[in-house]
């Protein structure tokens, strides 16, 4: 029954695919037969069975694929090589197809067979005994194999990963969706689209590592580590039409100093919400719920009249402290993370600006939106009482698997 190639005297496309499943089928048979017969080589010894077993694949894998004198190699010698000048298109068509399946059909049989051992290996009470691999591996290595393994620690996930999940998670109760964009962003969307102009003063509250020799670019084309999540704004408002409802998690970089309170990387959460007559009571009604669902139903939140170039009018977010209640006063002295004030700044937000819809081509007439952005390490530093950021970033282990 072995396969053997035929020489060809009609090179026609029907000649050629009659040959071609001619040759499948018989490798189809090889290949079953390979895996089912038994052929004289069942044995007690499971060793010298699949020994043999493994004997009789590669006799079949070289007679089929070897380089030299496998059927492979004879169909291009005959029917590639010997096709008139005519067929030869058509006859390299079917030698290219039947090489990847006559590959493909080996290699699966070497896994079916690969599978058989093992699974027959399983089922031998004293096949490759146990035992017997122990004691090897006792009196060569000098290793005791049935002491009990180390235990590997389950990782726990990152504060600040936990953190912006579990604001995203309020977000898309909400019906927000989640976008992402570049942390090496060009100029023009994280200062020109945002309605930074060049030179603006405004820029200089978001200093940041530039990509060097750039000069010969255009500004806007110029490549930096993006100084906020506010450039995916752009980014999803250039690809969608109002209404759009997004938030966007990401990592950002400025040239602050570290310190206990800064980190010239962090995250931030992006919020953007575009439709029509959305007002500043929807943000308000946004932000209030969010700050809520975050630290509890009983913080209060208040907006604070600020400053964004994208935003107008633009507020910073307070709430109320969630160490002392909002009475700033703690422990019968004055509280010390509110500093008595009895608020927490903890975001910025704003209705976007106008001038940011006619970056991305949005009709103001029609339409209105809010925007806010946070940080992440900010609310997970009130939210688990950590009191240094660095904490975040040192991978000190005792610190990151009280979060797990
Ligand atoms: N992008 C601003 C910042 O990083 C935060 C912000 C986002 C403010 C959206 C208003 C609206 O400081």
């Amino acid at each position: 029954m072995a396969y053997s190639v035929p020489k060809l005297t009609d090179w026609s496309a029907d000649s050629l695919d009659k040959a071609a499943s001619d040759l499948l089928s018989s490798l189809d048979a090889e290949i079953h037969h390979l895996l089912t017969s038994d052929d004289g080589i069942k044995s007690p010894d499971h060793d010298l069975e699949w020994k043999q077993r493994w004997l009789k694949y590669k006799e079949f894998r070289d007679r089929w694929v070897a380089r030299k004198g496998g059927i492979v190699s004879q169909l291009k010698e005959s029917w590639l090589n010997g096709a008139p000048r005519e067929h030869k298109s058509q006859a390299g068509k079917v030698f290219n197809t039947l090489r990847l399946r006559v590959d493909d059909e080996v290699a699966g049989a070497e896994t079916l067979l690969q599978r058989q051992e093992s699974d027959a290996q399983q089922a031998q009470p004293g096949g490759l005994s146990f035992n017997s691999y122990d004691e090897a591996l006792i009196s060569t290595q000098g290793i005791d194999v049935t002491l009990p393994g180390n235990r590997r620690k389950l990782g726990a996930e990152h504060p600040v990963i936990k953190t912006m999940n579990e604001i995203v998670g309020v977000f898309r109760n909400l019906g927000y969706s989640v976008e992402e964009g570049p942390e090496i962003e060009t100029d023009y969307y994280n200062f020109e689209a945002l309605n930074f102009p060049p030179n603006h003063p405004a820029r200089d509250t978001q200093d940041t590592l530039v990509i060097a020799n750039q000069q010969n670019k255009p500004l806007r084309d110029r490549l930096l580590l993006r100084t906020h999540t506010s450039p995916v704004q752009i980014r999803t408002m250039e690809k969608q039409k109002p209404p759009v409802r997004v938030v966007c998690p990401g990592k950002v970089h400025r040239n602050d100093a570290p310190d206990a309170t800064h980190s010239p990387i962090f995250h931030q959460i992006e919020g953007l919400a575009v439709d029509t007559n959305i007002t500043f009571c929807d943000l308000k009604g946004t932000l209030d719920h969010a700050m809520k669902a975050l630290f509890g139903s009983s913080v209060k939140t208040r907006f604070y009249p600020s400053f964004f170039p994208f935003t107008e009018p633009s507020a910073d977010v307070q709430i109320s402290c969630i160490f002392c209640g909002g009475k700033g006063q703690r422990d019968g002295g004055p509280c010390r993370n509110c500093k008595a004030s009895g608020w927490i700044e903890l975001l910025g937000c704003g209705m976007v600006d106008p001038n940011v819809f006619g970056f991305v081509d949005y009709d103001t007439k029609k339409i209105s939106g809010f925007a806010f952005g946070m940080g992440v390490e900010r609310i997970a530093i009130l939210k688990y009482g950590v009191d240094d950021i660095q904490l975040f970033f040192n991978g000190d282990v005792r610190f990151l698997e009280q979060f797990g």
